[in-house]
């Protein structure tokens, strides 16, 4: 795929297959549609900044599981064009003002019935305020000719593929309940949509429209806004206009490490990510891991240590930023993880109980969605964004035709009460209204010689940190390409449950981690991390086929 030939790489192509990498740009994210949009904006004359938000409104429209209107997230920006500075767009939710730190509670219980889906769960959505800070303050294009794309394959249509096909028709009972979401995302008569079939999304283009021709301002007041909150309201939510008219994006200064020679940058709070990450390659740092074999007992037993011991530390420090006060320099540092190595036994697995009793980290949804972008400068964008659940709340506010979050999800949502079943009730990340939920989204870019060499993250709720340090070990230690390190099996741990998670192609190393004292389960696939690494220039794409994948690049 070298060359000036542009080129859509799908889940088609195998793995591997374009190992010559892109001379210009590329964009690997989920979804094809959603990468050459990408791909056209960089060839446009636009940065990486540029394709980015054309990507995450394309994939708003075709990945709708994830991909939003109606959520937030993260983008991290490295900028060739501006001396290597980086900077983290905090676009995540916010607590709504009505919001307390009880609201889902009935008899002292978190009531699912308030906490599952639905109205209540809904936080004030970041992303279109997020991609417009992101555009206005460092991309090159005017902001329409980055919407426009979107707002055509809403209003004309794109195919419907299998996984799409498959994954709405997952959604069937729930659209039961939440008509609107079954009514927009079927076929008048309620049929599915099947693959080879093309969706309309008049209302979704209708919204896109006014933030195409308004700016971000025509999804937080006016007409959008007055629907948003009509709806949701309707349904006994708490969003109102002034939530919506005072949610404001973060340029947070990201987090940095070093590892072995390289620079890792990544999202501070309201992500929990790069802090844990970077938490985790400092113990790391400490072994030649490199002198094992990726899937050895003992390769696998080290990460989960250093797995354990970052989660433990995330359940206990982290909050957003701006109500709780998080010693960050510390928790990146290289002392900090010092007297953890020291419990680390190579021959024993630690107990998590042991590590810290107090408290317990529940487990979480699978669906969000990461794409990175290079442009042909060297400037880099990481994004991951989400509505928390595939499909968030399942709400849609009638006449928007956008689906929104639950991510009020991620609060700790029982003040002070921890259990052993997952539960979390610790003061850091408690509601209030105003507050950003803590995320595990990671977006990550690490540099070589102060230059992007490696742009990754995923989703996967609290994996997401384990599958981002996975293939930086990978990349950095074992010395794989991109689309070996994205393809390795990886594995989980979250300090609380005690329970080791590994994908199916480690099952091998079962018996092995259970002698060395680990809980272990065989699960499904973890995370989605699509991935480029850039070396002589070249970028390279690591395309993650575990749920699709579409790699463009020129
Ligand atoms: O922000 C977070 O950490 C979660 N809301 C992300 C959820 C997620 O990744 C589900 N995905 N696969």
């Amino acid at each position: 795929m070298a060359g000036l030939l542009c080129a859509v790489l799908t889940t088609r192509a195998a793995p591997g297959a374009d190992t010559a990498g892109f001379a210009n740009g590329a964009v690997v994210s989920v979804d094809p549609i959603a990468s050459n949009v990408g791909m056209e904006i960089l060839k446009k004359g636009g940065n990486a900044v540029d394709a980015a938000v054309a990507t995450g409104f394309a994939l708003a429209v075709t990945h709708p599981t994830a991909g939003n209107l109606g959520g937030g997230g993260f983008m991290l920006i490295y900028m060739a064009d501006k001396g290597g500075q980086v900077a983290g767009i905090d676009f995540r939710e916010k607590a709504p003002g009505k919001s307390t730190p009880t609201m889902f509670l009935t008899n002292g219980e978190v009531d699912q019935k308030k906490a599952d889906v639905g109205y209540l769960v809904i936080g004030v959505p970041g992303s279109v305020r997020g991609f417009y800070e992101a555009s206005k303050r460092y991309g090159k294009l005017d902001w329409k000719a980055v919407v426009e794309p979107a707002v055509k394959l809403a209003r004309d249509g794109f195919v419907v593929d299998e996984v799409l096909s498959r994954s709405l028709k997952g959604q069937e009972r729930v659209m039961e309940t939440f008509a609107e979401f079954g009514r927009v995302y079927r076929k008048a008569g309620g049929k599915f949509y099947e693959p080879g079939e093309t969706i309309k999304l008049p209302e979704l283009a209708w919204t896109l429209q006014q933030i195409y021709a308004n700016g971000a301002d025509g999804f937080y007041k006016g007409e959008v806004a007055k629907k948003l909150v009509a709806g949701v309201q309707a349904g006994g939510g708490i969003i109102t206009m002034n939530d919506l008219a005072d949610y404001q994006a973060r340029v947070r200064t990201p987090v940095r490490g070093a590892y072995r020679g390289y620079e890792v940058i990544g999202m501070p709070p309201s992500s929990s990510g790069g802090t844990t990450v970077i938490q985790a390659l400092n113990i790391l740092e400490g072994y030649d891991i490199g002198e094992m074999k990726r899937r050895d007992t003992k390769a696998i037993h080290l990460l989960t240590e250093s797995m354990r011991i970052a989660f433990y530390n995330r359940a206990k420090y982290l909050g957003d930023t701006d109500f709780v006060q998080v010693d960050l320099p510390k928790l990146t540092s290289k002392n900090f993880v010092k007297p953890f190595r020291d419990k680390i036994d190579m021959n024993h697995a630690m107990k998590s109980s042991a590590l810290g009793a107090d408290i317990v980290t529940r487990g979480e949804g699978s669906e969000t969605t990461h794409f990175s972008v290079v442009d042909s400068h060297g400037n880099a964008v990481a994004n991951t964004y989400t509505l928390e659940q595939g499909y968030g709340s399942r709400v849609i506010a009638p006449g928007t035709g956008f689906l929104l979050n639950n991510e009020m999800h991620d609060f700790n949502m029982n003040p002070g009460v921890t259990d052993t079943k997952g539960l979390i009730g610790t003061r850091p990340n408690l509601i209030e209204p105003g507050k950003r939920m803590l995320s595990a989204m990671s977006p990550t870019i690490v540099l070589k010689d102060g230059k992007p060499f490696l742009v990754t993250g995923s989703p996967g709720g609290r994996t997401i940190i384990n599958t981002v340090l996975q293939i930086i070990v990978n990349v950095v230690d074992f010395k794989m390409d991109v689309q070996s390190a994205v393809d390795e099996p990886r594995s989980h741990h979250q300090w609380m449950p005690d329970t080791l998670t590994i994908e199916r192609g480690m099952a091998d190393s079962q018996a092995s981690l259970e002698a060395l004292g680990h809980t272990v389960r065989v699960g499904g696939t973890q995370g989605d991390a699509q991935s480029i690494l850039i070396k002589d220039g070249k970028k390279y794409p690591g395309v993650d086929h575990r749920t699709r994948g579409g790699a463009a690049g020129y």
